[in-house]
């Protein structure tokens, strides 16, 4: 087996293995951004993909699952609980969230984090061809562009951060961040949603990892997103996310999905008003930020609970780690306080779901929608925000966003708050519900236009082509 020219890898498998009573083994979509992200991308492009199955499991895969060829990376129960649940979700996740809980610190944790970005390192050294460009995905991996590096030299190494990079004076608590931002290093070329990002980056790089040592000194040009590695040349830059804006906006354009819609709202009692959250059940999304401002707006009797619905779905997320079991409680107890104080037999104001809905009913819910409302408390980009623009060709709608998304930057003409400032969150909120036709009708499009001229393939892209040359500027210069 020669390998392929183009790997992905990324934590989990676009795909988690399902095996039924008889052990029969299915696939079904994973959860999450980076995987409607990069699907469509690796589909076009035809590599493979190294990632974790989703199971606790003790050998490696190969399988091809829609036209992708899938390689599995082993974690066992223990494993899991240290470098996913552990490392990855509760010291990583948070800190990179602007410590919205508080971040954990495990000496075990961290041994769990490099054994297991070894073994991803080494799986993807075994499916990758001679000179492949590999592209590592996310925080969970970040040690793994150094290693690989040093297993194969031949690889184009690039990287992508699917979350926020925090500022530096949060960065500094970790105990490893040293061996991280070396890690990172490894890449030829290293990508944040927002320059923001590659700034922190830059300015760490600098201060942890520029020092002379025995390898020869360590300097950075951080002017222009250049990090100098002895004689290797690493990029840092920004190349927002996005997703696959024109095949949203033809599916949701279907019979199918317009009469779908229409069934929504009748089975719902023909409300007036709309209100829709879509969310992986996350502490960093926001969704007590809107209930509690829903509920708010009608003690005030600024919302009407007889002709409003606020739909929620929140997609089961982590849900061994502690502070998300603690989330989930006080959300379900919003929605119980709302439904019970406003809510008629028949008809709650708060229509909840707990478990992830197929794409097309997902497609319907955006179509019907009224308002769409994206309140993370910080998010790196929210590919929600996007697809729900993406299946407005009717113009119609509203997009409340919060200001800490990495998607607030592109989508100027959404209904933008500060989702701690919960007064301005239901001004916009109301603002949104009360639009005029016209001026609902000129923001929608433009957030239009910047959706659907910045699709995922233009990001990915935009990203392989500075690797791409990247690296042919250091073979040259070594
Ligand atoms: N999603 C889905 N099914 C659901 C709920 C969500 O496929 O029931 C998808 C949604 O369409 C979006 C992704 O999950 O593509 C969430 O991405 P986002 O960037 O908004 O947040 P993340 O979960 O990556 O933090
Ligand atoms: C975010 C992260 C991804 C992750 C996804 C789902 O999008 O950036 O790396 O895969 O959430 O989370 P999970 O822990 O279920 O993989």
């Amino acid at each position: 087996d020669p390998g392929s020219e183009f790997v992905v890898v990324a934590n989990r498998l676009p795909v988690d293995k399902v095996v039924d009573a008889d052990g029969n083994v299915t696939w079904k979509r994973s959860p999450g951004g980076l995987v409607t992200a990069l699907e469509p991308i690796l589909r076009k492009h035809k590599g493979a993909w190294v990632g974790w199955s989703g199971a606790a499991e003790s050998d490696t895969e190969e399988a091809e699952v829609d036209g992708i060829s899938i390689r599995s990376v082993p974690l066992s129960a223990e494993e899991i609980a240290e470098y996913y649940e552990g490392f990855s979700n509760a010291t990583l996740w948070p800190l990179y969230h602007d410590v919205i809980v508080k971040p954990e610190y495990h000496r075990e944790w961290w041994n769990a984090y490099v054994e297991i970005n070894r073994r991803f390192a080494e799986a993807t050294s075994k499916a990758a061809a001679h000179g492949a460009i590999v592209w590592v995905q996310d925080y969970q991996l970040q040690l793994v562009p150094k290693m690989l590096r040093m297993l194969r030299p031949d690889l184009r190494i690039g990287f992508f951060l699917h979350i926020p990079f925090p500022p530096v004076e949060l960065f500094m608590q970790l105990p490893w961040r040293t061996e991280i931002i070396e890690g990172l290093l490894g890449a030829d070329l290293i990508g944040f949603h927002l320059p923001g990002g590659a700034q922190n980056f830059l300015y760490l790089a600098r201060r942890l990892a520029g020092q002379a040592t025995s390898k020869g000194t360590v300097g950075v040009r951080s002017r222009f997103g250049v990090v100098q590695v002895g004689f290797r040349t690493v990029r840092v830059g920004a190349f927002p996310i996005s997703i696959d804006s024109g095949e949203l906006d033809t599916q949701s354009k279907s019979k199918d999905i317009r009469s779908r819609a229409r069934d929504i709202r009748k089975e719902l009692g023909n409300p007036k008003t709309i209100l829709l959250g879509v969310d992986r059940l996350d502490y960093t999304k926001g969704i007590d930020v809107r209930l509690r401002a829903l509920s708010e707006l009608l003690d005030e009797g600024r919302i009407d609970p007889h002709d409003t619905v606020m739909i929620q779905l929140a997609t089961p997320s982590r849900e061994r780690v502690e502070s998300y079991v603690r989330m989930r409680a006080g959300i379900e107890q919003l929605v119980g306080n709302i439904n019970g104080q406003y809510g008629e037999v028949g008809h709650p104001v708060v229509e909840y779901l707990n478990r992830s809905v197929p794409r097309n009913d997902l497609l319907a819910y955006y179509v019907v929608a009224d308002v769409m409302l994206v309140t993370p408390l910080r998010d790196g980009m929210n590919l929600v925000a996007k697809e729900y623009v993406a299946c407005r060709s009717d113009l119609g709608g509203a997009l409340v966003l919060s200001e800490f998304t990495g998607a607030a930057a592109e989508l100027r003409t959404a209904y933008q708050a500060n989702p701690y400032d919960l007064d301005g969150v239901k001004d916009a909120i109301v603002a949104a519900v009360e639009q005029t036709q016209a001026e609902g009708k000129r923001r929608m499009r433009a957030l239009r236009r910047q959706v659907l001229t910045h699709d995922v393939e233009k990001w990915a892209k935009s990203f392989l082509d500075t690797l791409t040359s990247t690296t042919e500027t250091t073979s040259s210069a070594n």
